[in-house]
């Protein structure tokens, strides 16, 4: 169970011009008409669950995960899970990527972004729990580019997507607000840091940080975000 931790409206800025367009093997029609869900993390755990809720109400899930054998397995077992359930049948679809990297990160946005298409829902679920600090070959460190870095990226992309969408929806899981977390704006990358719970705690107060930002920055109402946790 995911209880809902905080919501409010948040708006998209005036000078944010329509650019998304979703990669669709199906035709254009469907690819508009149908609501999409972007969903990180989507192949296991608590994504893969969520994209099972989300592809029983009829909405076209692209999954995203690193492990290709279970990423495409998790694309095809939610088409099979549609049997019988009496929505049409929807092409849902594995995307790779190994979001620590922001390379990665941007080349999923712009695979998302590419022919015709809407998005409705983003939903990040990929992260880790580490106690270690780890830097990547682009040198940032791990932990605060998969649970944060690469969040606010595909968000700030997708943005005015959501923000056109009729129920557009922003939802980042994280245990934000369970430790009494905090972060170092001056030693963003932990270089001065100990091993510790800091090392993951301090990217779970970054999204509450992402989350609270953007009623601000957003002008446009419908969409929503949402800041989830999981309790144990
Ligand atoms: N489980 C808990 O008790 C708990 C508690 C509090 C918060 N959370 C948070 O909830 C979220 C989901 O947790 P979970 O337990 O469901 O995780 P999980 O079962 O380990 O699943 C993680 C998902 O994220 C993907 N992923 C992991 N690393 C990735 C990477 N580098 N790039 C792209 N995708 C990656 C995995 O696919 P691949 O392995 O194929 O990449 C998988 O689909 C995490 O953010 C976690 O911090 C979990």
């Amino acid at each position: 169970m995911i209880p809902e931790a905080r919501s409010r409206i948040w708006r998209r800025p005036h000078d944010m011009h329509d650019s998304i367009r979703l990669t669709d093997t199906n035709s254009e029609s469907e690819s508009t008409e149908r609501p999409v869900a972007l969903i990180t993390g989507g192949t296991d755990g608590i994504g893969r669950a969520v994209a099972s809720q989300v592809a029983q109400a009829g909405i076209r899930v692209l999954l995203v995960g690193r492990n290709r054998d279970r990423g495409f397995e998790a694309a095809r077992q939610l088409s099979s899970e549609q049997l019988g359930s009496g929505n049409p049948l929807v092409e849902h679809q594995y995307l790779s990527a190994d979001l620590p990297l922001l390379s990665e990160t941007a080349a999923l946005a712009n695979t998302v972004s590419r022919p015709t298409g809407r998005l409705d829902a983003l939903v990040c679920c990929a992260g880790n729990f580490s106690l270690r600090p780890e830097w990547t070959s682009e040198g940032l460190e791990r932990s605060l580019v998969l649970n944060y870095l690469s969040r606010f990226l595909l968000a700030q992309r997708f943005l005015p997507a959501l923000g056109r969408a009729p129920s557009g929806r922003l939802v980042l899981v994280s245990n934000a607000g369970k430790y009494g977390d905090s972060l170092d704006i001056n030693d963003l990358q932990y270089r001065h840091g100990r091993p510790g719970f800091r090392v993951s705690a301090r990217t779970q107060f970054a999204n509450d940080l992402l989350r609270s930002s953007w009623p601000i920055d957003i002008k446009t109402p419908p969409s929503r975000s949402h800041a989830c946790f999981r309790e144990s």
